[in-house]
């Protein structure tokens, strides 16, 4: 099946001043997918988001949103009315309720859709009537992405969605995130979230500074760079693994790790160690935070920075 790309962007540049913040990357966004870039605080995230939104101009390269070059000023406008955007660090009016904020929006763009259902959507009803400022970030955050909706968009910004949130609430936007999905959004998504990006996304493309270091779906990412297969056995008798001819590892007295590549060995190490009553047993199965330190050198931590 031939899929359908709403966003090409081939060799894009951005610099302010002599700082190259986007430097020569090229992708696809297809339609109906979750798309993510991830990569710490400074990557050059958000400026990639907002020249494909139509805020900011690149220095260099080619960028087509639904068919139309950026370049076509005349037909700005047509991308802008089919998209939505949450930009990051998102806030609404105080002082207003949720459904005065939205009616707000609503007028601005001109659109004909129902606000009771929208807050429906976000799941937000309960909460109709109340200021803005009174909400948990959470809320706040579903507030945000019903702004993006307001104007019916086929695609859709989530500029660091989760950012700050506890994990249930990052948990409630995910899922609110899954459904627009079911629904046929195609969405745009930035993140420093490994999880986030594990969890959402079709396709996920690792930026820093500025550059791509690697994309593909976060299987895939993980297969290739995520490191093998181990299995960590504690208070195991390990002549018994010798007796066995089985191969480890110990950086610590009380275990050792075995790496393995399929099932016949897993099973091996597991037959191997049936008659020992004191062992532990744990499988660690490879995941995108190996695969990004693999790739990088560096893990990101809860507040976006690369260590
Ligand atoms: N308007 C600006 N003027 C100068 N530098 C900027 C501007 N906006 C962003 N930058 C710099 O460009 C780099 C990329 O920023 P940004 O696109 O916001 O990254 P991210 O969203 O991944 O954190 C950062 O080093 C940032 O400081
Ligand atoms: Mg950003």
């Amino acid at each position: 099946m031939k899929q359908n790309k709403v966003i090409n962007i081939e060799g894009l540049t951005k610099t302010y001043n002599e700082f190259i913040a986007v430097n020569e990357i090229s992708f696809d966004v297809n339609e109906g997918e979750v798309f993510a870039l991830l990569g710490p605080n400074g990557a050059g995230k958000t400026t990639t988001v907002e020249i494909i939104e139509c805020l900011k101009t690149p220095d260099n390269g080619k960028v087509e949103i639904f068919g139309i070059n950026l370049e076509d000023k005349k037909k700005q406008n047509e991308i802008k009315r089919k998209i939505g955007v949450m930009p990051q660090n998102f806030n609404a009016f105080d002082w207003l309720t949720v459904k005065e904020n939205l009616d707000y929006f609503r007028k601005l763009y001109d659109s004909k859709i129902s606000i009771d259902e929208l807050i429906d959507r976000v799941g937000l009803t309960k909460k109709t009537d109340s200021m803005y400022k009174t909400l948990s970030g959470g809320m706040k955050q579903r507030v945000g992405i019903a702004i993006s909706l307001i104007n019916e968009p086929e695609l859709l910004f989530l500029d660091e969605p989760t950012a700050g949130l506890d994990p249930q609430a990052r948990r409630e936007t995910w899922n609110l995130i899954k459904k627009l999905k079911q629904q046929g959004k195609t969405i745009f998504l930035t993140t420093h979230y490994m999880e986030e990006a594990q969890e959402l996304s079709d396709r996920i493309l690792i930026i820093i500074e500025g550059k791509i270091v690697a994309s593909g779906s976060p299987s895939k990412l993980i297969e290739n760079y995520g490191g093998n297969k181990s299995i960590i056995l504690k208070n195991c008798d390990r002549k018994i693994l010798d007796k066995n001819n089985i191969q480890y590892e110990s950086d610590r007295e009380s275990q050792v790790q075995i790496t393995y590549d399929n099932n016949d060995q897993l099973f091996k190490i597991l037959a191997s160690v049936t008659d020992d009553p004191n062992v532990e047993i744990e499988i660690k199965k490879p995941n995108l935070d190996e695969a990004f330190l693999n790739l990088t050198g560096r893990r990101i931590n809860d507040e976006g920075l690369a260590k």
